[in-house]
Order: C-alpha cells, then structure tokens, then sequence
C-alpha cells in the first residue's frame, strides 16, 4: 500500500524505545498507510551527533509536519536544558491537550472522570529566562531591579523569571475554545493566581475574559489555582476542560494522570500552527525502564490522537475502542495496573483487538 502518511517518530530512552515499538505495532495494524521516518533526540542523540536535540531531528519534523515521541531524559542539575521544552519553543507548540478520561476496568477512586488539560506551553516559568545564584547575571539582574522599583533580591538567590503575554495568552484562549467547539465540550476553567500575581497570572485571566472571540455554547469561569486543585481531588466529575499556564498545567496533568489510573494512560498532544508533535505526559521512568514492563498505553493513545490530527478518524476509534475491549474484557496488563504482562503483551493484544 502507497504511504499516504509521513510521520516522524523519536523513540527517545528510559521506556520510550519499549512504549515506541508498541505504539508503532498498534497504529500499523489500525492505519497501515503510515511512512515512519524515524530521528533521534536526547541522549541517544548525544552519543551519535554530538547533539542532544540534531537539526536533522528538527528537519524531519519540520518535513513531515507531524511527530510521534517517546519520552526524553532530562538530567536534574546538570545544566542542560530539557530537549522536550526546546522542541516545543523551537518549533513553536504552543497548546498542549491533555485529555484524562476514566478507563474501563480500571478501578479508581472516582467513577466517570473526563477531563482535557489546555496547557501554553512555550511561556511561563518554562520560557528559560533564568539567572544562577551569583553569577555575574544574577548580580546585574538584582542592580537593574533594585534601579527599577527598589526590590531586593537576597544575594545568595538564583533566580527564574515568568513572562506571560498577551498575544501568548490570546491565542491559547482562541485554542482552548476551538478546541471545546470542535469537540462539544460544554465548560472552560482557567485557573490562576492572580491576586498574589497580577502581571503575569492576571494578564492570563484578563486577556483571557476580555478576549472577544465566538464561545458558541461553551461556558467559561475561572478559579483560584490552589482552591481549583482541591476541588479537582473532591469532584473531578464536576469539570470539563482546564485552561491553564505552563506550570500549573505540567503539575495538574500529572494529577490528571492520578485520578484516572496513573500516568501509564494519559496520552498528550504539543500543537502549534504549523506542527503538532504527540507525546505521552510521562517520562522516561529510568526505575523501570529496560525492563519490557512499561504501559504502553498513554503512548497508543497519543498515537490515537494523532491518528485523528491525520484526518484517519476511523482508525483513531478503532485504536481508542482496542484499549477499552483490551482492558475490561481481559486480564491483560502492565504492573502499574497491577498486572503481569509484558508491554508488548499489551500491544499484541491491542492490535489483536483492531483486527477482529
Ligand atoms: P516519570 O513519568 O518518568 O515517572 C514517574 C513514575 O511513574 C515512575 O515511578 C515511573 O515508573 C512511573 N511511570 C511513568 N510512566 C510509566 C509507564 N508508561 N508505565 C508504568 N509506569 C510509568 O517521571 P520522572 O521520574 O519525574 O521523570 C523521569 C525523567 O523523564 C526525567 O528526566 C524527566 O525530566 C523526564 N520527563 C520527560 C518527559 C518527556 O519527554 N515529555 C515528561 C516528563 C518527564
Ligand atoms: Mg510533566
């Protein structure tokens, strides 16, 4: 069969390369017209090239216009900056969808969670404008504030800064209710701190309840961040789609993850105008990795949401209807499910499912 497809897949390390090659097994069997084009990053990236995030990766992706990745080692402390955060700024994703939905057959502590996480992705504390504690930018940076506005910052402090735009907020407000349209999604929630942060997390809100824009049937309110996450844990049920930040929507996926099952199921999509690269919201879980026994599942389900960005809807359904059949009609899954499969295991079961 002719390719009608051209993907680009970055298996990354820890598990990535294991949940890789089930995702890849998987959406061969649902949509077979895929042309994978495989690149390296992170550390296997290094080893080869030299660089942790090549050109030739970043080429490839700019090509195919669509990506599939597994997750990427970022080594605490040692003064690299994170490849995931770089490709996402450097190919301008601005959205990231979350989408966290109660699995069946697996058992939580709340019944019918069916959430979407709207995270910007490219501003925040994220954006990388930081300076060391003591280093000559660090001191330059305390002069200029202490001209500014008479602030003191302790010398001894490192310190990371937080811009948030309007125009970066304009148009992942425009997103997020695109998004709740397209996908009949009846609420927004923006969630912030703007009292204690009116010019960053204040602009956010305001830019975001001023921002003319055509709502259609979608509602919008928005909620104090910490008072927002304590509601999350009482009565996810009660929400829809969460409209935040960068850091506040990297921490409220991950307890996301939590409610639904754990961070084995959550799929993710980073998407700007021009390139939309898919990723699991989970990393490289090195306690794990190399063992075969990673769940494979959070990233078939990105490649099912990536399936739908193809346009190939039907193979989209059928991989999501797999996952559901494969986990509450079977025994089959991985020990973070308290199973004992294999994650290829998982896989074979899931494209034994699409098949039949
Ligand atoms: P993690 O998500 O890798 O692991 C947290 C816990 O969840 C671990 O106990 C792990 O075993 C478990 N877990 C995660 N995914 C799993 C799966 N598919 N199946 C079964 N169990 C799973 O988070 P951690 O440990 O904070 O980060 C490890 C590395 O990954 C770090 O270097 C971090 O920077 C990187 N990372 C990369 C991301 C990406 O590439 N998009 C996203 C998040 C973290
Ligand atoms: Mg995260």
């Amino acid at each position: 069969m002719t390719a009608r497809h051209r993907v680009t897949l970055i298996p990354g390390d820890g598990i990535g390369p294991e949940v890789s090659a089930a995702a890849r097994l998987v959406l061969d069997t649902a949509v077979p017209a895929i042309q994978w084009v495989e690149r390296m990053a992170g550390s296997a990236a290094l080893a080869e090239h030299g660089d942790l995030l090549p050109e030739e990766t970043l080429e490839a992706i700019r090509t195919s216009r669509v990506a599939i990745k597994g997750p990427i080692t970022t080594p605490v402390g040692s003064g690299f900056r994170s490849i995931n955060v770089a490709l996402r700024q450097g190919l301008d994703l601005f959205a990231a969808v979350r989408p966290a939905r109660s699995l069946p057959g697996v058992p939580t502590r709340h019944g019918a969670v069916d959430l979407v996480v709207i995270r910007e992705n490219t501003e925040d504390l994220y954006q990388g404008v930081e300076f060391a504690a003591g280093s000559p930018q660090a001191d330059a940076f305390r002069e200029e504030l202490r001209r500014l506005a008479s602030f003191e910052i302790r010398r001894d402090a490192g310190v990371t800064v937080k811009p948030i735009s309007v125009a970066g907020t304009k148009r992942i407000v425009r997103f997020a209710f695109e998004y709740a349209k397209a996908n009949r999604r009846a609420r927004i929630t923006l969630g912030h701190k703007a009292g204690i942060m009116p010019t960053s997390d204040g602009l956010f809100l305001r830019t975001a309840t001023e921002e003319q824009i055509d709502r259609g049937d979608v509602s919008f309110e928005d909620m104090q961040i910490d008072h927002l996450t304590a509601r999350l844990v009482r009565e996810p049920g009660r929400f829809d789609v969460l409209l935040l930040p960068n850091l506040y929507g990297d921490i409220l996926s991950d307890l996301c993850a939590g409610l639904v099952g754990g961070l084995g199921l959550i799929p993710g999509a980073n998407i700007g105008w021009e390139y939309a690269v898919f990723e699991p919201v989970h990393g490289s879980a090195p306690d794990i990795a190399g063992r075969g026994v990673a769940n494979p599942i959070a990233m078939i389900l990105s490649g099912a949401m990536m399936l739908r960005h193809l346009g190939e809807k039907v193979g989209a359904s059928a991989v999501e209807a797999a996952v559901d059949a494969v986990l509450s009609g079977s025994e089959v899954r991985t020990p973070d499910l308290g199973g004992t499969s294999a994650t290829m295991e998982v896989a074979e079961a899931i494209a034994d499912a699409i098949a039949s």
